[in-house]
């Protein structure tokens, strides 16, 4: 199981992760932060557990993961600073921190599909799920949700994206304690950036996408839209140019051709 000492001497952060509330099982991780009840005030504070019997994905999918192999964590973020416009720059951002974690650790190469889902050959390795907890019309805190397919070789379920591990693309047994730490470092960092260099978010996530010019189909809930990857503005949009003009998409599941 999860050796919390491994962990911690890995960990560099000032705050991402040194509050850190290891579960064995729970419903998800984000619904854990964002249930009042359960108190979890602390900027930074991360929230693990070796399963979750209802993990979410992004447009109400779910997230499968089997118990003890994965990461499954999530992030409560507090600092104003990082809401409203700086949203869609955190998912960039987010997505770059697990990719690049990933490097760093396996020497795989990695990519991005927009907005922040990280893929090893074309194969989605790690997902993220960002929510945020409002009160009226305000946003209070927010809740950076990350999965991460480890040591996992088995897949059963439901995907709307072939899903792979890091495990079964370089077949080596990793430690979850030492990429846990190296992705709250990486985290640390990006938010950091975020306040110093927000341009650099995107032009890094330029650099570790490969749909960019190609034709791709964006599908929404109730419509599909195909065009051209154009590219990204700097508050992390994707630009579609279709025959007739050139979209702003915030949102949709994208997929090439
Ligand atoms: C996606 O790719 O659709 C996002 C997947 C996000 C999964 C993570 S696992 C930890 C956290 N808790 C959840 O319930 N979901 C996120």
């Amino acid at each position: 199981m999860f050796n919390f000492n491994l962990f911690d001497v890995k960990l560099e952060t000032n705050t991402i992760g040194r509050n850190f509330i290891y579960l064995d099982e729970v419903d998800s991780t984000n619904s854990f932060i964002l249930d009042k009840k359960n108190k979890v005030y602390e900027d930074g504070t991360v929230v693990f557990a070796e399963k979750q019997t209802r993990g979410r994905g992004r447009k109400n999918r779910i997230w499968y993961s089997e118990k003890g192999l994965n990461l499954n964590f999530s992030i409560l973020i507090t600092n104003k600073y990082f809401f409203d416009k700086k949203f869609n720059l955190l998912n960039l951002g987010v997505s770059l921190a697990v990719a690049n974690s990933i490097e760093r650790l396996s020497s795989i190469q990695t990519s991005v599909k927009w907005p922040n889902d990280i893929l090893i050959k074309g194969k989605k390795t790690a997902g993220i799920l960002l929510e945020a907890i409002s009160q009226g019309s305000k946003i209070e805190k927010l809740v950076i949700g990350i999965g991460v397919n480890i040591n996992q070789t088995f897949f059963n379920g439901e995907f709307n994206y072939p899903p792979t591990s890091i495990r079964l693309e370089c077949r080596e047994n990793i430690e979850r304690e030492k990429f846990l730490a190296e992705i709250l470092n990486h985290f640390e960092d990006m938010l950091l950036k975020i306040i110093s260099k927000p341009e650099s978010i995107p032009a890094d996530w330029r650099n570790k996408c490969d749909m960019m010019g190609k034709r791709i189909t964006i599908t929404q809930e109730n419509k599909t839209l195909s065009g051209i990857f154009e590219d990204i503005d700097d508050n992390g949009f994707l630009i579609l140019r279709t025959q007739k003009k050139k979209e702003k998409i915030h949102f949709g599941d994208v997929g090439l051709g």
